[in-house]
């Protein structure tokens, strides 16, 4: 009678998934993309590589790069009834729930990338939103900078064309910054692909209905908003804010943070699989360092970053709980850095985790994966009788 159900040997567990993309270590903090270390891959390889490597396996050659980016370019025309809609949102609406709204409404202008039976359908679907999410993800901050929207320029590199489309100012000549063009592609590479987490499982369990690459990648999204999750990003500079208006006295947040009755937690520490340090936020600390020099901003949160990553590594609650600085805790510095608003952070998370979206939903829809369906511990009543109103 406690209610339990025990599985039935036989039943398709799909809770959780074989995958040949990304692996991760925990305890060691490792992570690689098809075999490739993080650290090489954001040292030496730019982010369209990484994007084709993890949606298809390989590092790909000269001409198969250019044969994607060409492909990607080809397909990367975004409807203009396209427009109507993003104009139709509150001016104050969250980037990330306009971002998931035009991701899925996609479908309506392109129809025939639900159906991928065909290794060329799959093909078009998936350079097709290569190529039209980040023209959405840089109308959403141009509509929130009351900007016209800007189509980029085919002539430019993949990032070089974000950055143009979000920054551009109207009537002026675009001048290509090396610097916020190369942190952006690091940025974008870091956030790549990360195995089951939230979003990346939503992409998955989504897809495994069939219900099309746009609508799954829409649902990821959503997952990735959450402040626990990619939201994250934007509620680590929002805390760094509040503790520095309150005269960066970190104590009382870190008190706060471990106080059991108060919710507030340090936004960027902690992690489900790492139990050691994020390899990505060692990687964005020191480019946070480097891209403020270069760019020769001095941001006060930084100092107050590192003060608390240094008071929380030496502090009992977090090193019992193993809770170090993960990939947000630095992340939206450099963003900020590069003149992109706050609200905009999670969108750049989604900008990158977009190739680690496409290649789990491809990879889930080769294997010909059966629905998703996690099954579970019932836990609720045993059967009783109905019991009419006026007996209640
Ligand atoms: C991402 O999964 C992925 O791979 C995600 C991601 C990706 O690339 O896709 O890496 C991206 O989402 C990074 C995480 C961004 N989120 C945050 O920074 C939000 C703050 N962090 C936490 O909310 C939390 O650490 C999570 C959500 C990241 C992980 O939560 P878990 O694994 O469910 O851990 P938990 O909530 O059970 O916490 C275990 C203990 C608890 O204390 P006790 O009940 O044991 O006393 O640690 C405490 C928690 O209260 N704790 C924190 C804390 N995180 C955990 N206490 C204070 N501050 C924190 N940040």
């Amino acid at each position: 009678d406690s209610g339990l159900i025990t599985l039935d040997p036989g039943y398709k567990n799909t809770g959780s998934c074989e995958s040949a993309i990304t692996y991760l270590d925990g305890e060691q903090g490792i992570l690689r993309y098809r075999g490739y270390s993080i650290e090489e891959l954001a040292e030496k390889a730019d982010f369209l590589e990484v994007a084709y490597l993890l949606i298809f396996g390989e590092l790909p050659t000269k001409q198969e790069l250019d044969k994607f980016h060409y492909d990607i370019k080809e397909r990367s025309e975004v409807d203009e009834d396209m427009k109507r809609i993003l104009d139709s949102f509150p001016r104050n609406a969250h980037p990330m729930g306009i971002l998931s709204s035009l991701t899925s409404a996609l479908t309506a202008f392109d129809p025939k990338s639900v159906n991928v039976n065909s290794r060329e359908d799959m093909y078009n679907a998936i350079v097709g939103l290569m190529g039209k999410f980040p023209v959405l993800a840089a109308w959403t901050l141009r509509k929130m900078r009351s900007k016209p929207y800007d189509y980029g320029d085919s002539s430019l590199g993949y990032v070089e064309n974000i950055t143009k489309m979000m920054f551009k100012k109207p009537n002026e000549e675009y001048k290509m910054n090396p610097v916020i063009v190369n942190s952006l592609d690091k940025l974008l590479i870091l956030h790549a692909d990360h195995e089951q987490n939230c979003s990346t499982s939503t992409v998955r369990i989504v897809g495994s209905s069939h219900a099309g690459l746009f609508a799954s990648i829409s649902g990821g999204v959503s997952a990735l908003w959450g402040p626990l999750h990619g939201g994250a990003n934007q509620a680590v500079i929002e805390m760094l804010e509040a503790i520095k208006a309150d005269g960066g006295d970190t104590k009382r947040y870190m008190a706060k943070a471990k106080d059991k009755d108060d919710p507030f937690r340090l936004m960027g520490f902690g992690h489900r699989v790492y139990k050691n340090f994020d390899p990505r936020a060692r990687i964005i600390k020191k480019a946070a360092d480097e891209v403020l020099a270069d760019l020769g901003v001095v941001d006060p949160v930084l100092d107050i970053a590192k003060g608390l990553e240094r008071e929380a590594l030496e502090d009992e609650y977090f090193v019992q709980r193993k809770l170090y600085p993960n990939v947000d805790f630095y992340s939206g510095i450099i963003y900020r850095a590069l003149g992109i608003p706050t609200e905009m952070f999670t969108v750049m998370f989604a900008l990158g985790r977009l190739p680690g979206w496409i290649a789990q939903w491809r990879e889930m829809r080769l294997r010909k994966e059966p629905i998703g369906r996690p099954r579970q511990i019932y836990v609720g009543e045993n059967a009783r009788s109905f019991v009419d109103i006026d007996k209640r």
